[in-house]
């Protein structure tokens, strides 16, 4: 038996009921603070111990957190499809991978790695930058978060799209639909031939774009819909 191509899109929600805040839900604040402040390019320049102090603290809290049943029903997905199961995701933290994920681009960039503006290299990284250690590959203290900010462009387009182009199946769990390019990925493999699915505890901004939505939390949801596939 061949398995349908199935391209999982996720955001902040599916690591919700792991302890991770999602960006748009409570009150518009992510972690106390706007995103602005700490997500763009320009907070950077302005404030750059605030952001390394923000990032230092996201990454840290990544040892207080474990997988959820969504990232382990997706990692269970992902051993019986193979190639066929990609999974894209917006989010930084490592939990697809701690569940045992290996197909997975994190397109918005990964907390547990660090850029370097003097080479541009992208390095593993655990510990703090907010000391400005020198960069592993040219010795710089130019190392940032390697996460894709506002108005920067993200990772992996080019084979996200090759994904969507060749996709039976295209599922998104847990992201609100507000932030591009990714909240386009439906309407894109919807014109590729691809039926989609949304899942999310409320439907999203681009509900009205899937072909089937199911509401209701991811770590209950996924792990359903899950077992549907693999029957
Ligand atoms: N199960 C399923 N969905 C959930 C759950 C849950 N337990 N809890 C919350 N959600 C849903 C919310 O209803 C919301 O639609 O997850 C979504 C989270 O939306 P956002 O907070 O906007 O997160 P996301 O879509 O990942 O944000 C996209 O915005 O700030 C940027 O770069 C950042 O990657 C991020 C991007």
């Amino acid at each position: 038996m061949t398995s349908p191509r199935v391209v999982v899109l996720t955001g902040a929600g599916i690591s919700a009921e792991s302890g991770v805040p999602t960006f748009r839900d409570a009150d518009g604040l992510w972690e106390g603070h706007r995103v602005e402040d700490v997500a763009t390019p320009e907070a950077y320049e302005l404030q750059p111990s605030a952001v390394h102090a923000f990032y230092d603290a996201r990454r840290a809290a990544l040892a207080r957190v474990a997988p959820n049943p969504a990232h382990h029903a997706l990692a269970a997905l992902e051993a019986a499809y193979g190639d066929d199961l990609l999974v894209v995701t917006q989010n930084i933290d490592d939990l697809h991978e701690r569940a045992g994920a290996t197909r997975v681009l994190h397109m918005h960039g990964e907390l547990r790695s660090a850029l370097c503006r003097g080479c541009g290299g992208r390095y593993a990284w655990d510990g703090d930058l907010g000391d400005r250690p020198p960069c592993p590959g040219c010795g710089a203290t130019e190392l940032r978060p390697d996460v894709v900010w506002f108005g920067e462009v993200p990772y992996e387009m080019d084979r996200i799209f090759a994904a969507l182009e060749r996709a039976d199946l295209f599922v998104s769990i847990g992201t609100s639909g507000a932030v591009y390019p990714a909240a386009g990925f439906v309407q894109a493999a919807s014109a590729y031939g691809a039926r989609t699915l949304e899942l999310n505890l409320v439907p999203s901004d681009g509900s009205h774009f899937f072909d089937e939505t199911r509401h209701g939390p991811a770590g209950r949801l996924v792990p359903a819909w899950v077992a549907e596939l693999l029957g």
